[in-house]
């Protein structure tokens, strides 16, 4: 089990959950971050600060967004566990699923 950040961050990147994150596991893609599921320590921190409440306990996942689980997992399938996500330069693909969704407009 692990947490995982869903649709709601896509276009938003606000970034309060890379600050909070005590093992540096939140690596960032084009339109959204991604939580390593393998280097994640469970510790909840970055939950309460994401201003669009993208991140959830893999378990409490909505239903409509249940995909993001698989999506978090497949997006490191070829990158791995590299260990810390400050040492990496943003990574210049997004997860399918995501660079399909449409354009989020910020609300007015
Ligand atoms: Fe995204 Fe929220 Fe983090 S918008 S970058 S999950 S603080
Ligand atoms: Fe980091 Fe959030 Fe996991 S703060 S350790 S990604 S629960």
């Amino acid at each position: 089990m692990t947490y995982v950040i869903a649709q709601p961050c896509i276009d938003v990147k606000d970034k309060a959950c890379i600050d909070e994150c005590p093992v540096d596991c939140i690596y960032e893609g084009p339109r959204k971050l991604y939580i390593q599921p393998d280097e994640c320590v469970d510790c909840g921190a970055c939950e309460p600060v994401c201003p669009v409440e993208a991140v959830f306990y893999q378990d409490d996942l909505p239903s409509h967004w249940g995909e993001y689980t698989s999506v978090e997992c497949d997006f490191f399938a070829d990158i791995g566990a590299p260990g810390g996500a400050a040492a990496q330069p943003p990574l210049d693909t997004d997860h399918p699923v995501v660079a399909h969704e449409p354009q989020q407009t910020p609300a007015s």
